[in-house]
Formats: C-alpha cells, structure tokens, sequence
C-alpha cells in the first residue's frame, strides 16, 4: 500500500519513489518567473552565455558551446571535428544509445568496444587494440560519472595516433579525474541537461572544449553556419542547434545550487553503500566518492532474479530501472559480435530511486525492501 503524501510539484500524489525525477526548486521557479517579466526573447541570448561561463568555470573548460540536447551536443562536437561518411569511432558497448546514434548522424560508422568491469567505463585496452587507419575518435562515456584509472594517459596516446577523443560526460557533471572535471581531457566533452540528469534543463546540452578552433567551428555550425546572428552571411554549412534563454535560467539557478547537490548526491550514495553492505546478493558497483558524483545508485544482482525484483520494488512503490542493453546486441544495431563484460553487466544490473527528492528514510526503505527480497530467494 503506497502512502498518500502532499505533492512536491504537480502531478504525483503518492510516495511512489521514482528511479529518478527532476528537483525544481521554489528558486528555479522564481528565477524563470523574473526572466518572463524581463522581456527576454526566450531564445538563446545573454542568459544562455551566463550558463555557458558558469559550466566553463565550474569544469574549468576554456569554452562551452551549449545545445538543444547532449545528443546534439555530441553531434555538434563530432562534425566540429570534421568527423563524417567513412571515418569511424569507437564506442563502448554498454552506454546510452546517444553516444552511438550521434555518431551515425554525422554519417560516420561506429564500433563497439567492451567495458572493464570496475568502472563500466571503456576497456582501453582492447580499445587500443581495435583502432585501425579509419578510426577518427574515440567516445569516452564516464558511465555514472566513473572514469578508467588511465584515461589521461590513454588519450596522451590517442593523441599521438592522431585519434581524437570525445569524453561523454553526459552522466558526469561534478566528477573528476585527477584533479580535472570530466569531459575537460579529452579535445571535447559533452553534457547533457535532461530532466534525469544532474543539472537539469528539461533538455539540453553542452560541449566543453579548450580548442580555440574546435570552439569557433562549434559556433558557426550552431547556427545556421553565420558569423554571428542576425546576418545571413552562411560560411559553412551548419544547423539551428541553439540553446534557450528560458532554458539557461534553469540551468543557471541549479548551478548555483551545484555544490550542495554534489554533496547529497555523494551522501545518497554513501547511505546505500552502508546499509548494502550487509545485503547479500546485491553488490554496489564502487564509486570513489571524493572525485566522483555518482548520478544514479547502480547495483549488481543475478541477472535470474532482476525481474522479480524490480516488480516487488514495484509493488513496494519504489521505481527502478535496468541498465542499458548490450548496444552491438540491440536491434536497432544487430551487430553478430560479443562482448562479455558488457552482456553481464548488462543483465545484472540495477538503478535504484536515485533523485534529489530522496530522504534518508526513503533510502532506508528501498534498501529494507532489497533485504527482504534477497532473505525470501
Ligand atoms: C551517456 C549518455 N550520453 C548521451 C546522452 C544523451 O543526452 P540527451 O538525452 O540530453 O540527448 C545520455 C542521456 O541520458 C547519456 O546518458
């Protein structure tokens, strides 16, 4: 029996614990409330260049270039780079489908390449192994905000192969890797500001690059392929892929907030991490909670059970969500090819209630509910 409780925003009115939903604070609303009264255009204007320094301050990135979504802002990034028909990139197996499908709008080809199973990032070394004369870049995806131990090195090494390495952060925002903000490594990085993520836009995205010229060919491609807006001066062929105003407001109210949501988001994490500890049969994947912000709670479980335990959770009104499919194994990629660590992952694991609306008791209660179901097998 699921618990009536007073509505945080609209709609829901019971305690049904989603996996993830979007915090929208009485801040946020008062921040869009003045912007409406301003007389703003709602298109990307002044406030969109306020968010964008706010996300080049907080990673450090020399430029950010924001977009319609992180998918786009892949896209974005990749034709920037003058990827397209007949190059290729590598892609992890176990990801988003974003990060593959990106890439085949730029027209270009992608390979799959397993993951390491402590990170659940990218192996890189079998990466290595797979690039080849048309391998243009490497997509680095720090899948809930992990990144491989070598990263650095491994793009140093890309580098001098002359492959370029975009880093998905989309799930990354508040993560580092020694001692820089993930997406800032590579020759760009990419966010992503869905109603799911850190940082939310409803959509919305952006690429952090330190490339002067990467930058400036991001912005003519952005809009429409013009010098600067209001011309119609076309110097390359480029798309409407502009950010919003009315968005940025948003985006530029929760970063301010971004600190505080770090530390909850490591104290979420680090509540699950004690009392599952004691949970036989679900195993936290492992997260280093001094560099990383981790976005969802993804545990472990034998992939037999999964789906009666996500229908008891169900019935206890708590929401969860498996992970990702195998990409190559998906049908809208149907690739005759295996790659182990990824298909086990993939069938073991679990994202539990994740969102900022989480209360301590809330985590509890998931976690009372996982021990119960582990005790009945
Ligand atoms: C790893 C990864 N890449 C790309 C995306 C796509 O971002 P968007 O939904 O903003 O287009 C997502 C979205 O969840 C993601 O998780």
């Amino acid at each position: 029996m699921v618990p009536s409780v007073t509505p945080v925003f609209g709609g829901a009115v019971t305690a049904y614990l989603h996996q993830m939903e979007p915090l929208i604070t009485p801040a946020d609303m008062q921040a869009v409330a003045v912007y409406l009264q301003s007389g703003g255009w709602l298109t990307e204007f002044r406030e969109t260049r306020t968010f964008e320094a706010m996300l080049g301050e907080y990673t450090g990135a020399r430029y950010c270039v924001a977009a319609p979504s992180g998918t786009l802002a892949l896209f974005l990034a990749l034709k920037g780079m003058g990827i397209g028909p007949g190059d290729e990139v590598l892609v992890p197996d176990l990801t988003m489908a974003a990060s593959a499908t990106a890439v085949l709008l730029t027209g270009a080809s992608v390979a799959f390449v397993d993951i390491e199973p402590g990170t659940l990032c990218l192996d890189l070394a079998a990466c290595e192994r797979r690039i080849t004369g048309r391998t243009k870049a490497v997509m680095a995806v720090s899948l809930n905000g992990r990144a491989p131990a070598d990263l650095p090195a491994f793009i140093s090494r890309c580098r001098a192969a002359g492959v370029r390495v975009i880093e998905d952060a989309a799930q990354a925002l508040g993560s580092f890797a020694e001692g820089r903000h993930l997406g800032t490594l590579g020759d760009a990085g990419c966010l992503s500001f869905s109603s799911q993520k850190i940082v939310t836009t409803g959509q919305g995205g952006a690429v952090l690059t330190n490339d002067e010229s990467l930058h400036h060919t991001m912005r003519l491609l952005r809009d429409f392929g013009r010098v600067s807006g209001g011309n119609d001066r076309y110097q390359t062929v480029g798309w409407n892929l502009k950010f919003t105003d009315l968005q940025a407001v948003i985006g530029t109210s929760q970063m301010q907030r971004l600190p505080r949501i770090v530390a909850r988001k490591r104290a979420i994490f680090a509540r699950y991490r004690a009392q599952l500890a004691e949970v036989a049969g679900a195993e936290l994947v492992e997260t280093n909670l001094d560099t990383t912000t981790p976005w969802f709670v993804d545990v472990l479980v034998d992939a037999a059970v999964r789906a009666a335990l996500i229908a008891h959770l169900h019935g206890h009104g708590l929401g969860s969500r498996p992970f990702y499919p195998p990409l190559h194994a998906a049908p809208a990629f149907a690739r005759a090819e295996r790659h182990p660590v990824a298909e086990q992952v993939s069938a073991r694991g679990l994202w539990l209630p994740s969102s900022l609306h989480l209360s301590d008791a809330d985590i509890d209660r998931v976690c009372d509910a996982l021990r119960a179901f582990m005790r009945a097998r």
